[in-house]
């Protein structure tokens, strides 16, 4: 059961204002004065709730003894200090548009300096007076005919609405839909069952590793998922992977009012279509390679280009489906394959690229439909080994924080922002910007439309927000007021694959490895067989940790992990 404790110090109109509110749910209340005499703990005694008078100097040990989800400060007249703060989660609610009017009296003084606007302020306690990020604000215009008398009336009257809404806010807990089968989406249902904010965790698609995270759903098709959704409640989903986005699962989900964390078919195509990305970033001036268009054999003679210079497939190809041509002839049989259906319809039209050098980047950030976050850069290892003809993967590794010049990062970040703003790009979800550092500054190589695999399992280990709750203020577009923030060691991942990755991988061999605390082991490709685990797919697992030690601890443990043809690379971080 959830317990909130509501601190006061003197009326307690605010304290009535909430009992009144939850009055039918199953909430326990209490309410601490640290005044003997506050109205408040009448208040209390006449709605039957059970009340404390707490003198200051008790407060610390009060909360040792009595645990709650939620301390509210209404009214209380008390700076606590860090030693109490981090006891609980503490709110407070102010009578003013902080950071103006701090400490007593914040109405008066608002109306005596004839500020334009005034309001109510509720955000989380520190030690400063009025301080801390703010959760819920509420402007109030002041005219030149209002009283001062009216304007408490009025303060009063939004603060009575607006606390207790923010409380069922930040009390409530959500269910999930989780769809997706990789490590990537592992990663995302290991952190979002360490969310205080998490009602349910449901499951769609997922591999024999992480199936008992959560309730597995089984549908046919999305329409039917969407349904299936619908009666168990859920509160939005979160679309791992760029397949079913391509395939419009967002579009049928907001046919049924549910929101989504993923892009819906039209901004999808930033990913599924290189040509629609490069007509983006042309329209919007986002830095990026020259290219043209090939779709026969005979452009190939029309590419402006000198050697060495980038092929990539069109469409989706599971991150494969770049290749650099060092010469005509690699230049000729890479596009004649692909023309030839080497990533079948994807691959039936080519951008080639010119070729920039510099440092390359993976920027992840979400998106709320007008305010874009970006999170820490990481860094993936595309190639399958580090020799300059290896083949790419869907990803071999990853790292982060990468460090990089954080104004690149910011500017980057508002060119891109502004852009989806001018355009109306109306989804909620993840961005991934693959960027290159070049000799004359940030470029955009491709976007993809989901976090990445394997860029997620760091950054879910780095990431210290609560990750339910940054969703929801992302599909609540509320993530212009959100902070993120990242532990500062490193994070790690090295993916162990299978032989013959990523062409023709060799499935069915049984894995032993033995148990650790040490790292965190998102499954990809396994299936369980009478309580044994297989390969079943061309990436097998990712092995992780975010720690001082974090590269001995993972490379210690890859070597402990056995089974036939396992495939790695041993230069990660
Ligand atoms: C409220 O207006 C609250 O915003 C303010 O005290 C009043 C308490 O009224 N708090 C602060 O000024 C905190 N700095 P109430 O006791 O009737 O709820």
């Amino acid at each position: 059961m959830t317990k909130i404790a509501i601190f006061a110090s003197g009326n307690g109109s605010n304290f009535e204002a909430v009992i009144r509110y939850f009055i039918n749910s199953s909430i326990e209340f209490i309410c601490v004065s640290d005044k003997k005499d506050a109205f408040v703990l009448k208040r209390a005694e006449k709605l039957n709730i059970k009340y404390f008078y707490v003198p200051f100097e008790q407060t610390y040990d009060f909360l040792l003894k009595n645990k709650f989800d939620l301390i509210v400060l209404a009214g209380y007249m008390r700076i606590l200090p860090k030693k109490v703060l981090q006891l609980g989660k503490f709110i407070n609610i102010h009578p003013s548009l902080l950071p103006e009017f701090k400490g007593k009296n914040a109405i008066e003084r608002a109306f005596k300096s004839k500020v334009k606007n005034t309001g109510v302020t509720i955000h989380y306690v520190t030690e400063e007076v009025d301080s801390g990020e703010v959760i819920a604000s509420k402007k109030i215009k002041l005219t030149p005919q209002m009283t001062l008398k009216e304007l408490e009336t009025k303060i009063h009257e939004i603060e009575h609405s607006l606390l207790p809404k923010t409380i069922e806010k930040l009390i409530r807990k959500y269910n999930i839909l989780l769809i997706g089968s990789g490590a990537r989406e592992h990663a995302f249902a290991d952190k979002l069952l360490k969310s205080e904010y998490l009602n349910k965790l449901y499951l769609f698609g997922a591999n024999d590793g992480f199936k008992d995270s959560g309730i597995n759903l089984e549908a046919q098709n999305f329409e039917q998922l969407a349904q299936i959704a619908r009666q168990n409640k859920i509160d939005f989903v979160l679309i791992g992977s760029e397949t079913q986005l391509a395939q419009g699962i967002v579009d049928i989900f907001q046919k049924y009012a549910i929101p989504c964390i993923g892009s819906d078919k039209y901004w999808t195509q930033l990913e599924s279509s290189k040509s629609f990305a490069k007509e983006f970033m042309k329209r919007n001036n986002i830095p990026c390679a020259d290219y043209v268009i090939v779709q026969t054999e005979k452009d190939i003679k029309k590419i402006p280009f000198t050697y060495p210079y980038v092929i990539k497939a069109d469409g989706l190809a599971a991150g494969k489906g770049v290749c650099i041509a060092n010469n005509e002839s690699e230049a000729k049989n890479i596009i004649k394959e692909y023309l030839n259906g080497k990533f079948k319809e994807s691959s039936k039209k080519i951008v080639v690229e010119e070729f920039l050098a510099g440092e390359e980047l993976s920027l992840i950030s979400l998106w709320d439909g007008n305010t874009l976050k970006p999170f820490i850069p990481a860094r993936d290892y595309k190639k399958l080994n580090p020799s300059i003809n290896s083949p790419n993967t869907g990803g071999m590794g990853a790292v982060c924080p990468v460090e990089t010049d954080k104004k690149l990062i910011l500017d980057y970040t508002k060119i891109l922002e502004k852009a989806l703003r001018k355009e109306k790009a109306k989804f909620t979800g993840f961005i991934y910007s693959g960027l290159i550092i070049t000799s004359e500054g940030i470029k955009v190589l491709e976007f993809n439309m989901r976090s990445g695999d394997p860029e997620t399992q760091v950054l879910m280990l780095s990431l210290e927000n609560d990750l339910v709750l940054l969703l929801k203020n992302t599909v609540e577009k509320n993530l212009k007021n959100t902070k993120l923030s990242f532990k500062k060691e490193k994070s790690i991942c090295v993916v162990l694959a299978s032989n013959g990755y990523p062409n023709t991988p060799e499935t069915g061999n049984e894995i032993t490895m033995p148990f650790s605390n040490d790292v965190n082991i998102y499954y990809a490709g396994v299936k369980k067989q009478k309580n044994k685990l297989y390969t079943a797919k061309g990436r097998v697992m990712s092995i992780c940790n975010c720690g001082t030690d974090s590269i001995n601890k993972v490379y210690d443990y890859v070597n402990k992990v056995e089974y036939k043809g396992k495939t790695f690379r041993s230069d990660i971080a």
